[in-house]
C-alpha cells in the first residue's frame, strides 16, 4: 500500500484496516458463482427472480430462500430480523409488514456487541408493486445474489484466518488487533408503492436506521450503537445490465471507491472478468477534490444511514439501466457476465478489507508475488 492511499483512510479505520492488496494468485483463486447465477436454475439467483412485493407470498418465499441459504451454507453467521409495519398509499389503510434480514459474522474473540466494527454489504430484496409482474432483476435481485456469493466465498477464509489468530493470541494476547466483522443486510420496502416521497419509499431502511440509532450497546463499548458499528455501508443497487457506469458519489468515501476500482482493474488485467465493456464499470477512480461530486441526487437505502453519520459507498449505475422500473427488468435482460463480474469485484474488495491474502484455498505458495502486488495499491 502506498503512503498516499494510506493517508486517505479515516483515522479510526487506519488502525484496524490492514487492507493488504491481493496477489495475482489469490485474485485468480477467488471462487466464482458459475451456475449458481443461472437465471432459471441457479441456486443463488433464480429463486429471487420473482415478484416479491412486501407482505406477499413472493416476499415470504425470497426471505425463506435467504434464511435457508445462511442456515445451510453459513452456520457460523448470526441471523436476525428487524421488522416493522406501515400503512402505504396502496394498502387501503392496512399495515404492510416490512422485514429486514441481517446476517452477521464477527471474529470469535469479540464478545461485546459494541466492540466490533463492521463492513456492511447491503441490497434491497423487495420488488416494486407496478407494473404487475415486475421482477426487478437489476433492482435488486442480482445484487442480492451477489451478496450471497460474496458471503459464501469469504466465509472459509475468515474461518481459517480467525482460527489461526485466536490460536496465536493464546500465547500473545495483544495480537488480536483486528475487530472487524461483516454484515449482509437485505432490506425490504425500498420501492415506493405509489410515487416516491419521503414517506412512500425506503420503509425498511428508515426503520432499521432509526432502531439501530436508538439501541444502546453496553456501557464502555467502543461503539455506542449498532449503527455506529458500521465502518462502511456498501450499497449495491441497479446492477446487472451491460456497460454500467458507476461514478464516485461521495468525497468522504472516495478512498473506498478507489479500492473497489483498483479491484476491478486488477481483475480485468488478469482476464478474470468476462464482460468487455467500453470503459471500466467504476469510471471515476481518478477523480479529484475539485471535480464534480454528484452525491445526494440519488435517493436510496443509504439515505437514512448517511443522515445519521454512517460512511456510505453507493454502487449504483448512473445512468440507470434502460429497463429500469419496466417489465423488461427481468432475468432475460440481465447481462450474465456483468452480474458475475460485479460479484467478483466486490468479493475482491471485501476480501482485501479483511486482509485475507494467504487464506483462500488454491492460492497457497504464492506469497512472493503477493508481496509484490502490495505496492500497487
Ligand atoms: C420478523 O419477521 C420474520 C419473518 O416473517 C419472523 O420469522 C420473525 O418472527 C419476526 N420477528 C419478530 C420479532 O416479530
Ligand atoms: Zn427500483
Amino acid at each position: 500500500m502506498k503512503l498516499s492511499s494510506l493517508l486517505l483512510l479515516p483515522a479510526l479505520l487506519r488502525q484496524t484496516l490492514a487492507y493488504t492488496a491481493f496477489s495475482d494468485a489469490t485474485l485468480t483463486a477467488l471462487p466464482r458463482p458459475g451456475q449458481d447465477f443461472d437465471i432459471h436454475t441457479g441456486a443463488l439467483l433464480a429463486p429471487i427472480l420473482r415478484p416479491r412485493v412486501p407482505g406477499t407470498a413472493g416476499s415470504d418465499a425470497v426471505l425463506q430462500h435467504f434464511v435457508d441459504f445462511f442456515s445451510r451454507e453459513l452456520p457460523d453467521w448470526t441471523l436476525s430480523f428487524q421488522n416493522s409495519s406501515s400503512v402505504t398509499p396502496a394498502s387501503g389503510g392496512r399495515e404492510v409488514p416490512f422485514r429486514n434480514l441481517i446476517a452477521t459474522r464477527d471474529p470469535p474473540w469479540v464478545h461485546g456487541e459494541g466492540d466490533v466494527g463492521r463492513l456492511a454489504l447491503v441490497a434491497h430484496y423487495d420488488s416494486k408493486l407496478t407494473p404487475a409482474g415486475f421482477i426487478g432483476a437489476t433492482d435488486s435481485a442480482a445484487p442480492c445474489a451477489m451478496l450471497l456469493h460474496i458471503a459464501r466465498s469469504l466465509d472459509p477464509a475468515l474461518t481459517k484466518k480467525w482460527t489461526a489468530m485466536s490460536a496465536s493470541a493464546e500465547a500473545e494476547p495483544d495480537a488480536l488487533d483486528e475487530h472487524t466483522g461483516i454484515q449482509i443486510i437485505l432490506l425490504d420496502g425500498e420501492e415506493a408503492f405509489h410515487t416516491w416521497t419521503h414517506t412512500d419509499s425506503l420503509y425498511g431502511a428508515r426503520s432499521l436506521a432509526s432502531e439501530w440509532e436508538s439501541t444502546l450497546n453496553p456501557a464502555l463499548s467502543t461503539h455506542r450503537t449498532p449503527l455506529a458499528s458500521i465502518d462502511l455501508f456498501l450499497l449495491l443497487d441497479l446492477l446487472g445490465a451491460a456497460n454500467p457506469s458507476v461514478p464516485s458519489y461521495f468525497k468522504t468515501t472516495h478512498w473506498a471507491y478507489r479500492l473497489l476500482a483498483s479491484a476491478e482493474s486488477r481483475l480485468r488485467s488478469l482476464k478474470i472478468l468476462g464482460s468487455e465493456p467500453a470503459h471500466p464499470f467504476l469510471t471515476e477512480a481518478g477523480k479529484g477534490d475539485g471535480d464534480r461530486w454528484v452525491g445526494g441526487f440519488i435517493e436510496d437505502d443509504h439515505v437514512p444511514f448517511m443522515a445519521r453519520g454512517v460512511e456510505v459507498l453507493h454502487v449504483i449505475a448512473s445512468p440507470f439501466p434502460s429497463v429500469w422500473h419496466t417489465i423488461e427488468d427481468d432475468g432475460a435482460h440481465l447481462d450474465g457476465a456483468t452480474v458475475e463480474d460485479w460479484a467478483m469485484i466486490v468479493l475482491a474488495f471485501a476480501g482485501q478489507w479483511f486482509d485475507l491474502e494467504g487464506w483462500f484455498e488454491g492460492a497457497a505458495g504464492e506469497t512472493e508475488s503477493g508481496r509484490g502486488a502490495r505496492d500497487e495499491l
